[in-house]
Order: C-alpha cells, then structure tokens, then sequence
C-alpha cells in the first residue's frame, strides 16, 4: 500500500490496467477529458489539481495513435505541475525494433523510449521483449514480469509441460515451468522475414502431456502456429498457447485454432478476448519499489 498520495492516469490504451491499479495502490485515477478533433487530432485535458503531486501515467504504446496520446498526456502532466512522473508502459510498441538489422533502418524502440524520457522521471514496463531496451530511456527504467501470474494460471488448467518457441524464450518458459512443477522444453526457430519462419523439428517429452507454450508475444501468430502442430504431430494431449502481449495481428487467432490450439491465453497489456491475466499487480509492485 502507498503511504505517499500519488494520482493515476490511464491513457485510452490502458483504462483497465489503471483502474486495476488505483484499487490495487488505493490511490485515485486523475478526472481527464480525452476527445478527437474533427481532424482526428487527440485532445486531452486534466480536470483534477495535480500541482506537486507525483502522477503515474499508464498507456500502452501500439498502435501507433497511442504513442502521440502518450506524448501529449506526458505534456499536459507536466504542464499541469506535476511533481515526479512515471510511465508505465504496459506494452511497448517498437520494442522489436532494437537495433539496426539493415543499414538505412532507425533504431526504432530507441527513438520512441528517447521521445518517452522528455517528460518522464522514471519509466515501467511489463516483459520487455528484450531487457537492453530499457537502457535507451534517458531516465531510470525498469521491467516487471506477468510470467508469474500466467504461470498461476496454467497451473490452474493442469499444464504439466512448458515449451518455449525458441531459444530466447527458454528462461521464460524455465519460470514458468518452475511455478507449476513441471518439465520445459524449447524449439529451434529461424526467422525469415517478419511474416515466415522455420521451426526445426525436435524430440520433445510431449507424449500425452497438456502443453503451453509461451512466448512474450503473439504477433500473427505464426511462431505458435508450427510449435502447436509440432506438438500435436508428437503426440501432445492439449496445446495452449500463452503470451504477455497479444497483438493477434493478420489473422492469428483462425491460424492458432486451425493449427489445433486449444486455448489461447494472454495478458492485459493489449486489451482483448483473450486478456485473462491481469499485469496490475506487477506494475504496481514495481511503481512501489521505486518509489521507495
Ligand atoms: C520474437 O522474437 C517474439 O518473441 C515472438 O516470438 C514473435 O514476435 C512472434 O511473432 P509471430 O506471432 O508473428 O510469429
């Protein structure tokens, strides 16, 4: 629980991640007007006194209209006098854009973290997809993880293997087996291009077993698609598949169900059908540690 009184403001990308974590600090939600302009320019104006106080901002970066959102509630925070800012940054967009894989390209997840810091004291994110991400904000920046509450979950749905789609998965995976109590396992990919993938075929102790795979994020979907029918093909019982970020983009869902999927889980950090693990607890957790 929060000694100090602090404000909360949820962006359009993240309303219920704030709410979730006023109750969770008992802390109040900032009063906001957010509109569009006939243009479709956004609009955002605080309604509540906020001069001194610390305000934490929680939206999501993706799509990309929640970025220019983000900016401008970072303008208006800071215009309005507020003390220290947080963001938090339940997802963020670009992330996999960390480097340049071709000459000619931007490092994308840099510019977007360097434009972040300008009204920033400190930012938060959940599972960021690489964590040398959080060295290109110019301010203190810190991850927290939703593995944990995923793991609580598929624990309750009896899994009793964990596979990761590939090697940079695998400690993901390892927790999250180490939660529930059980083996896991991970799969040999090469990436093509953004859309295709090669997943090498490989001996898994998946015989009759109830698996989840799990990955920080599910973009199209087409990296679980093949671990699911390779599973299957190895004679596995149940495929689940879990994510942190679910961007379920270019048909991912027909893909994961047509491949045999038989459910499809995901956190809240992009809100959808599938958010069924909540990330609250683990930005509020870590908003707490900092602000200590
Ligand atoms: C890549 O390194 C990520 O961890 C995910 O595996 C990837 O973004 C998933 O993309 P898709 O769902 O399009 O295969």
């Amino acid at each position: 629980m929060c000694v100090k009184i602090m404000f909360i403001l949820g962006g359009t990308s993240a309303r219920t991640i704030a709410e979730d974590i006023s109750k969770e600090l008992q802390q109040p939600l900032i009063k906001v007007t957010y509109k569009r302009f006939p243009d479709d320019e956004f609009y955002v104006r605080i309604l509540d006194d906020i001069k001194g106080e610390d305000v934490l901002i929680v939206q999501t970066t993706y799509p990309d209209t929640k970025i220019v959102e983000l900016l401008l509630m970072q303008d208006a925070v800071y215009e309005a006098g507020a003390n220290e800012i947080t963001v938090a940054l339940p997802y963020f967009g670009y992330s996999r854009q960390d480097k340049k894989f071709e000459d000619g390209e931007p490092i994308s997840a840099r510019a977007i973290a360097e434009h972040i810091s300008l009204h920033a004291d400190y930012v938060i994110t959940v599972d960021p997809h690489k964590e040398h991400l959080l060295d290109f904000f110019n301010v203190p920046a810190y991850s927290c993880s939703a593995v944990v509450e995923i793991a609580k979950y598929l624990k309750e749905k009896d899994v009793d293997f964990v596979l990761a789609p590939d090697k940079g998965a695998k400690k993901r995976a390892q927790q999250a087996a180490g939660i529930i109590g059980c083996e896991s396992d991970y799969m040999e990919k090469t990436r093509i291009d953004g859309t295709t993938i090669k997943i090498k075929p490989k001996n898994l102790d998946a015989k009759n077993k109830n698996v989840a795979i799990i990955d920080d994020i599910i973009s199209t979907g087409g990296t679980m698609a093949k671990s699911i029918r390779e599973l299957k093909k190895q004679g596995a019982k149940k495929v689940s598949v879990a994510c942190t970020h679910g961007l379920f983009v270019g048909g991912a869902k027909e893909k994961l169900l047509s491949a045999g999927c038989d459910e499809i889980i995901s956190a809240d950090t992009i809100e959808d059908e599938f958010s069924k693990v909540k990330t609250a607890p683990c930005i509020a957790e870590m908003f707490l540690k900092i602000s200590q």
